[in-house]
């Protein structure tokens, strides 16, 4: 009987994750721009955090107070109770459906161990929406204690999904930010000779044991945190599309002058360094960016 460590680490599951995965981003790809546009308001990168995560609470909490009222309305048999309960079952399902649709957008872009740890958390709440479906449909057919018994059943599934969903978090730093934690010199400091960064070239200098990106483009040189705040893609390895420069790993394009995220799945923007040169060198130090980049020789 193989365990639930043996399910997570099984490899014979990954050709069907990967087929997952390409369906996903072959999906959104056939859309062409409206696809990526709707690809990053469900990753989240307006809102600065993964959606996904706000839009979880909705059925987590309607849930929780549906399981309240069918304990009042248990106790005192009151009609407004059972109707209360039923209300939020249905606002759960709806919340449910946004956070369907916002977890499988991001968990395209997720590479294993998590991925696994993902698709189970998916099909999990996948269980938990059928059963808080079934409990709504018995409830109207009157059947209303089998609808109380399949809610608490879809809670137990939603509660072990839940937990998954922490450890995608806490454990595996998904939706997190993954600059956070580095730091960047406070004052001016050489990180490479000028001569050595080529024109349109992402390349990859190093302070303190930081990687930093430097792009130059003509007069101009850009330099963001080298490590991609999605999954920690190394973005000199990336392409540059204009002003941006977009990660090798999972498609982000950032702004090279701000670092903003142009298009997801990351969320969180790269911290933008200010540059200058200075003896032929080139320097950088901490976020001071917005048109803040220049590049003197005294
Ligand atoms: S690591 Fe995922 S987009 Fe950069």
């Amino acid at each position: 009987m193989p365990t639930t460590q043996d399910i997570i680490e099984s490899p014979k599951l990954n050709p069907l994750e990967e087929a997952l995965q390409k369906y996903v981003h072959a999906a959104y790809a056939s859309a062409g721009e409206g696809g990526q546009a709707l690809k990053n308001f469900l990753n989240g990168t307006w809102l600065g955090e993964p959606l996904h995560v706000v839009l979880t609470d909705v059925p987590i909490g309607a849930w929780t107070v549906a399981l309240v009222f069918d304990g009042l309305d248990m106790m005192s048999r009151k009609r407004e109770f059972a109707s209360a309960a039923d209300a939020s079952i249905g606002i759960g399902l709806i919340g449910a459906a946004g956070a369907a649709v916002t977890g499988i957008t991001d968990w395209q872009d997720v590479d294993p161990p998590a991925r696994r740890l993902g698709l189970i958390h998916g099909l999990l709440n996948v269980g938990a929406v059928s059963l808080f479906a079934t409990s709504l449909v018995l409830r109207k057919k009157n059947a209303r204690s089998s609808g109380r018994l399949f809610a608490a059943l879809g809670y137990a599934a939603m509660t072990v999904a839940a937990n998954l969903g922490g450890k995608l978090v806490y454990e595996h730093r998904v939706g997190v930010d993954r600059t956070k934690g580095q730091t960047f010199p406070e004052d001016f400091v050489a990180v490479m000779p000028e001569s050595n960064l080529a024109e349109e070239k992402p390349t990859r200098a190093e302070h303190n044991g930081v990687p930093i990106l430097l792009v130059r483009r003509g007069e101009r040189i850009y330099a963001l945190a080298e490590t991609c705040s999605h999954f920690s893609g190394p973005l000199a390895e990336g392409k540059l599309e204009g002003y941006s420069i977009v990660c090798p790993w999972h498609g982000s394009r950032f702004a090279l002058d701000t670092g903003e995220v142009l298009d997801g799945p990351a969320v969180h923007p790269q911290p933008c360094l200010q540059t200058r040169i200075q003896n032929g060198q080139i320097e950088v130090r901490k976020p001071n960016c917005k048109a803040a980049n220049q590049n003197t020789d005294n």
